[in-house]
């Protein structure tokens, strides 16, 4: 089944919206970059406030359908690129500064309902999980690599204890057939000692696997820094993350910009570090328990926002010092 999926049509809540609003405030007009357009939940309610403008990027080429109707709409007022978020620094930006840069990290309703992306381990089928212009599929990862190196992507992106008895698993059904979404799902089921009454078996496997194919863990730290370059003094750059891994990240990069030392024991202190970012909010903000009810996904959703300080080009070693495991991890694709 390779549905054709009509974004409009599936039921999608945009996650802490009114919150992100209020930080934002968008009725005081201003030009926005929404970096992950989906289905246009933020950009959207951002444009029915008239004096605002956004700059909307998206990776999936699905998202270029309703791009087009919304550009019908709001032509003087909204601009779509089908990038990933890590080039937001070769946007054409306008002259006017930009107000905030948004992430609302993950998949959309309708990317993790459409069977042929197999990003769900109910989907059916070929072993996908695409998000758009990646180089690789879940497929090539799970025929093409090693059992060491399966084991540690199923480690480090997913946190996943039985790591080694799922990736030795898989090496040894991969001889006799090629294995699909279903066949995997088996495969950690049967290597799975304790069995988890909370989660699916198959949740931080496919979870790796999907950070893996995206390279998500590069995405997301290049996009941040890129975002940080391109806005001036006063813009805002906020995020919204929904597993632990991503919320490790933005935390991180957040209190690094925002303090003179630095936040690591092993990196010297930096007396004359710039203090690029200003942390708006300590602890992330969360749905509220109205909105988990209506939409229960939103229930992981963590929210963090900071206001750039002072300008500064290089700030970034530290930051690619700290993630270089798992940037080293995400390298392993270059086997495939
Ligand atoms: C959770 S959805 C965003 C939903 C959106 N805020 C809304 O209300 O409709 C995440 C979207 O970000 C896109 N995305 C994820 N990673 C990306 C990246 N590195 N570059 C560009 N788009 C990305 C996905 O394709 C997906 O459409």
């Amino acid at each position: 089944m390779n549905a054709t999926i009509q974004p409009e049509k599936i039921k999608h809540y945009p996650v802490l919206l009114k919150e992100i609003i209020s930080i934002i405030t968008p009725q005081y007009g201003g030009t926005f970059i929404d970096c992950t357009f989906g289905q246009g939940g933020y950009s959207k309610k951002i444009l029915s406030y008239p004096k605002s403008k956004i700059i909307a990027l998206d990776r999936d080429k699905e998202s270029i359908i309703l791009s087009k109707e919304i550009k019908k709409k709001f032509k003087e007022r909204f601009f779509f690129e089908n990038i990933k978020f890590s080039e937001i620094n070769k946007i054409n930006l306008p002259k006017e500064n930009i107000k905030s840069i948004i992430f609302d990290l993950g998949y959309s309703y309708s990317q993790i309902k459409d069977s042929s992306k197999g990003i769900s381990f109910d989907s059916l089928g070929e072993l996908n999980m695409k998000m758009g212009l990646n180089s690789f599929s879940a497929k090539d990862v799970i025929h093409k690599l090693d059992h060491k190196d399966l084991d540690k992507i199923f480690k480090l992106f997913g946190d996943e204890k039985d790591s080694k008895r799922i990736a030795n698993k898989i090496v040894r059904f991969r001889k006799n057939k090629i294995i699909n979404t279903q066949d995997l799902v088996k495969i950690i089921d049967s290597s799975k000692r304790k069995k988890n009454f909370k989660i699916n078996n198959a949740t931080k496997t496919f979870q790796a696997l999907r950070i893996f194919v995206n390279k998500e863990v590069s995405e997301l730290i290049y996009g941040l820094i890129n975002a940080v370059k391109i806005l001036k003094p006063g813009g805002k750059i906020v995020v919204v993350t929904f597993h632990s891994l991503e919320d490790k990240i933005v935390k991180f990069f957040f209190r690094n910009l925002s303090e003179n030392k630095s936040i690591s024991r092993y990196m010297p202190k930096l007396s004359s570090k710039k203090k690029i970012l200003k942390m708006m909010n300590k602890k992330p903000i969360v749905p509220s328990l109205e909105e988990i009810k209506k939409n229960p996904p939103s229930r992981s959703a963590k929210l963090r926002f900071a206001i750039k300080d002072e300008d500064d080009q290089n700030f970034e070693e530290e930051i690619l010092k700290k993630f270089d495991y798992l940037l080293e991890t995400e390298n392993l694709s270059k086997k495939i």
